[in-house]
């Protein structure tokens, strides 16, 4: 996210939790632009660079949210997906953030009306959904709550049109629309697994040949990460227990459980090198 606004223009702050985790962040941004010049400024390896260069120029980092907040007009939160942690940040933020500036969520599965319902600017207050690769998935889903004003929605959705995302928008529901499918499908996958009707392997092979899906099932949730995708399942199974759909998967925990969270750990239902 952060690269996309800082590549569109806009100066960006990217606030994490140590400068290690910033400092792997930036390399990651680093080597993804050279992905993204490479097909875009394929003819023009002078214009990629420069690309690159001011795309950099646009982007620093810091430990301290606080210290930056009063200087920005969006604040963007894609922190871990636990409705107090969230909700903890977003009401720090509030106290220090100028009167204008405008809140939204990453959230993949809160309920935004909640994490607006802890600061004292629900009308300022949005969800914004990426989608990863953000650089690569043209998908944005901004969502209204019925407390977020017009201005704000219109301004949410210049935004994701600014840095070259389409958005599509949304009612403050469960997983919006991509999770709301996605993940059931994902958790479905599992279950088939489980049941031994199917290898993981043959389940990603039939949905990418048979479906035309860039990715099957578990080769996205590896991508995804594990841990993502249960804290999902885990707050839906929550606010409706009986929904068949929102069924926590055994597999699922044990894999998060042994820390096998996928790509980013070197193993999830597949290993990495
Ligand atoms: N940054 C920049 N470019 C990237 C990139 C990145 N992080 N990742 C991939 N690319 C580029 C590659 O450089 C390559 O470019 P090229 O065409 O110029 O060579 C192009 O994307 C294709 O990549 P690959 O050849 O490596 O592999 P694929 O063809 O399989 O594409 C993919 C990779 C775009 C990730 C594709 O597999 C895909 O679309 N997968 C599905 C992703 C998906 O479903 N995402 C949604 C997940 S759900 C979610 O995010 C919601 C959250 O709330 C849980």
């Amino acid at each position: 996210i952060f690269q996309v606004a800082a590549a569109a223009g806009h100066t960006v702050v990217l606030v994490d939790q140590s400068e290690e985790i910033l400092k792997k962040s930036t390399k990651g941004i680093e080597e993804s632009l050279k992905r993204v010049i490479k097909k875009k400024f394929a003819d023009k390896p002078e214009a990629g660079t420069e690309f690159i260069e001011k795309t950099l120029k646009n982007l620093t980092t810091s430990t301290d949210a606080v210290a930056v907040v009063h200087s920005t007009d969006l604040v963007i939160e894609a922190i871990v997906e636990n409705q107090e942690t969230k909700n903890e940040l977003f009401k720090t933020l509030d106290k220090f953030a100028p009167e204008h500036t405008i809140f939204a969520s990453n959230t993949s599965s809160l309920q935004i009306t909640q994490l607006a319902n802890s600061t004292t600017r629900q009308d300022r207050f949005g969800g914004l959904h990426f989608f990863n690769p953000v650089p690569m998935m043209k998908l944005v889903e901004v969502i209204k709550t019925p407390m977020t004003s017009q201005k704000t929605f219109e301004s949410l959705v210049d935004f994701s049109k600014a840095v070259g995302k389409s958005p599509v928008s949304c009612k403050d529901t469960p997983g919006f629309i991509v999770n709301r499918l996605l993940v059931p499908y994902m958790l479905e996958a599992v279950r088939l697994f489980e049941r031994g009707d199917a290898s993981k392997e043959d389940i990603d092979v039939a949905m990418k040949l048979g479906a035309g899906y860039p990715m099957g099932p578990f080769e996205l949730l590896d991508y995804v990460g594990l841990d993502t995708t249960k804290y999902i399942i885990d707050g839906w199974h929550a606010l409706e227990p009986n929904n068949p759909l929102f069924a926590p998967s055994p597999l699922l925990n044990k894999l998060v459980e042994e820390k096998k969270l996928g790509k980013k750990t070197g193993e999830g239902f597949y290993k990495y090198k």
